[in-house]
């Protein structure tokens, strides 16, 4: 089954030809109708305004059905771990639940956020994985407890439409937030950042690191297609020279099963990005998935200056999962 979960089964070409695929749909030069008669679920287990609205738009202008479902919401809770005994809260298995899925609608799109318990469970994404295994139509992956690939791909299209194919200096730093926020994103953009052949920096404060294997798999990425990867634990270092900042939160793994754990005060002024640390750029772009608290993780003069491309990048979103439903679809 040929399913969407992360970037990381995709070749360089593959996601360049995604990419040009979106870039058509962008420009209104593809044909609509790919999804003409079928229907697409799209399965939110957790809040969203970008991926349910640009989901739900890609399948409608595509000429499909979208059908949203929300477990334990308007649809019956759902469990997936295997042999358990339900006596408890949830009332449906995703054996089930999947399979009957798969039976009406031609791929299913799924949300589902790590629960930050068990750090050890939760980076193999394990709900992410049954939808996979069930499945017997295309899953694609809108943002799990360790990739969000439709993010990464919108923030690649966004990249290129300022540059090109030109390789840059990307940096990807962490920013202080209020709570503990799972790493799909950081995680997503560091790959395809790699992917692309692009320098990445990632700067974080000491022992925010992202996943070792993760890590690993980046900087093979990296060398594969003549970029570079460099981690610095300096908050202002990675500015320097940068043509690419992208910004955003995330916990650690020792944060995981402590629900009271929260970033260290100090943090938030060291660490938010502003007019300052934008000026140490190349004139870099600004990006950021959103949702984005203003003067938290960026200042309100980063995030409405002129090489803030954030609204672009949501945009893309829309344009990038219509790449995608059509190749999974075809
Ligand atoms: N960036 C993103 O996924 O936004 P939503 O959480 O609003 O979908």
């Amino acid at each position: 089954m040929n399913h969407f979960l992360s970037t990381a089964e995709l070749s360089r070409d593959d996601l360049g030809s995604l990419l040009r695929s979106a870039a058509q749909y962008k420009a209104g030069r593809r044909q609509t109708g790919e999804l003409a008669g079928r229907s697409v679920a799209l399965v939110f287990l957790n809040p969203s305004l970008r991926t349910r609205a640009s989901m739900q738009i890609a399948v409608y202008e595509l000429g499909g059905n979208p059908v949203l479902i929300e477990p334990g919401a308007t649809s019956w809770s759902i469990e997936y771990r295997e042999n358990v005994v339900m006596d408890s809260d949830k009332t449906e298995h995703l054996a089930e639940f999947v399979r009957v899925l798969s039976r009406y609608v031609s791929a299913i799109g799924v949300r589902t956020f790590a629960e930050m318990k068990n750090w050890e469970l939760e980076r193999t994404d394990p709900v992410l994985s049954a939808f996979a295994r069930y499945a017997t139509v295309p899953v694609i992956n809108l943002e799990s407890a360790m990739h969000h690939p439709c993010q990464s791909l919108a923030d690649m299209l966004t990249i290129r439409e300022r540059y090109g194919e030109e390789r840059k200096r990307v940096l990807l730093t962490w920013a202080w937030h209020p709570k503990a926020l799972p790493m799909a994103v950081p995680n997503s953009f560091a790959l395809a950042a790699a992917q692309c052949g692009h320098d990445l920096v990632i700067a974080h404060p000491d022992g925010y690191g992202l996943d070792p294997e993760l890590m690993h798999a980046i900087g093979t990425h990296a060398e594969l297609n003549g970029g570079s990867v460099e981690v610095v634990n300096d908050p202002e270092k990675g500015f320097e020279g940068a043509d690419v900042v992208y910004a955003k939160s995330w916990a650690p793994p020792p944060f995981y099963g402590r629900p009271d754990a929260v970033h260290s005060a100090e943090q938030r002024d060291k660490w938010i990005v502003n007019a300052d640390k934008m000026a140490l750029t190349a004139n870099g772009v600004f990006l950021h998935c959103l949702p984005v608290r203003r003067n938290v993780i960026a200042t309100d003069e980063v995030l409405d200056s002129p090489n803030s491309l954030i609204i672009d990048e949501a945009e893309n979103r829309l344009h990038v999962q219509k790449a995608i439903l059509a190749s999974l679809v075809k």
